[in-house]
């Protein structure tokens, strides 16, 4: 598998290269960047461990100067100080304009390595190499970077585009079957918000809960045509102006149900899922869209093994008080994504809090 999509965007264009056994080559790559000689790898342990030494190995060989520096896995280590640790390291490195720094991880890696790339000199080049289904196909695309504050997460950060990003499909291998399953719910995503030729061959498909039952053309597929439907997005809306919202269907709620829980109970990817089938409901009772296409798109979030309902114990006045405190809350109002067929939504924020009670 090899293909190269093209995010274009006013200024800072780069590719996304998708590419079975990528990674060895990423050292090739990066040469062709025009780039510095000096590199520095970000990443967390358990990932450096499985795909470290033949990312040092491809940079080293390309004649680069490399090193690393890891930050221990989770999202509790998403903040200032573990970017306060990468400052101190490329300082003691001597990193200038021109040098490179890389994430090797999933979102969490590739949010913190952007913001430090971003911020460090003022911006330094940055290369993405996402290890997660849900960073290959979201999070390492789109130039989203940044740190949670304790009060909460993504609200310190900065869009700031990498040089490059490399999609190596064998890593995924590596990844916990939950995981997987959390990528396939924004690879839905894409299905419901922008191209129904994708959601048709997931539908098609007769399982898709682990990356075990997934032929090596499915999932080339699955990654193509997602990170080409973000792609796009982007190219249109760079800094989430209009457009890009609709890359947040089904997050509105599942913020709600991720706070509400602690950020304990569901990965992220789940909560998107079970925020997608309310957003569905939602739009159902507002007569947007029908019952059939709302029950294609469930039928297809619980074929892939994804919880598609609010936990029962969660307490829907909560969960309606909750939206006031969402990022994208304008003027009080909140915003849905939803959706008016599959492969196309809208932007709205007219639900009332006494239109969303009647859902539940
Ligand atoms: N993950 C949503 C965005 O990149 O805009």
């Amino acid at each position: 598998m090899q293909s190269i999509i093209p995010v274009k965007l006013p200024q800072n264009s780069y590719e996304i290269h998708i590419a079975t056994n990528g990674l060895s080559d990423i050292g090739k790559k990066a040469q062709s960047l025009n780039i510095g000689k000096k590199i520095l790898v970000i990443s967390n342990p358990e990932i450096f461990n499985f795909y470290g030494q033949t990312t040092l190995d491809s940079l080293t060989k390309a004649g680069f100067d490399v090193n690393y520096h890891l930050i221990p896995a989770g999202e509790s280590y998403k903040n200032l100080e573990s970017i306060r640790t990468i400052y101190d390291v490329a300082l003691n490195l001597r990193l200038e304009r021109n040098s490179t720094m890389v994430a090797l991880g999933g979102g969490v890696i590739g949010d913190m390595t952007g913001f430090a790339a971003a911020t460090w000199l003022r911006g330094i080049n940055f290369i993405q190499i996402p290890t997660s289904l849900l960073s290959m196909v979201d999070a390492s695309v789109g130039g989203k970077t940044g740190v949670n504050h304790p009060q909460g997460k993504n609200l310190i950060g900065a869009f700031y585009q990498p040089k490059l990003v490399l999609i190596d499909p064998v890593v995924l291998k590596t990844l916990p079957e939950r995981e997987f399953r959390a990528g396939m719910a924004e690879v839905i995503k894409y299905g419901v918000i922008w191209d129904n030729q994708l959601f048709d061959r997931l539908e098609s498909a007769s399982k898709l809960n682990s990356l075990d039952v997934l032929d090596t053309e499915l999932l080339s597929y699955i990654l193509q045509r997602s990170c080409s439907a973000k792609a796009e997005v982007v190219s249109q809306d760079e800094r989430e102006g209009g457009l890009r919202a609709i890359l947040n269907y089904g997050h509105t709620i599942a913020h709600g149900v991720e706070s509400l829980t602690n950020y304990e109970k569901y990965v992220h990817g789940e909560a998107v899922a079970i925020g997608m089938v309310f957003a569905g409901k939602i739009a159902l009772r507002a007569g947007l869209w029908t019952k059939t296409e709302a029950q294609r798109q469930d039928d297809l979030i619980a074929k892939t093994g994804l919880p598609t309902q609010i936990p029962l114990d969660l307490d829907p006045e909560k969960l309606i008080a909750s939206l006031q405190l969402d990022k994208k809350v304008k003027a009080g109002k909140v915003r849905f994504i939803l959706p008016e067929k599959i492969g196309k939504v809208i932007i709205t924020d007219e639900i009332t809090s006494e239109f969303l009670r009647s859902c539940f």
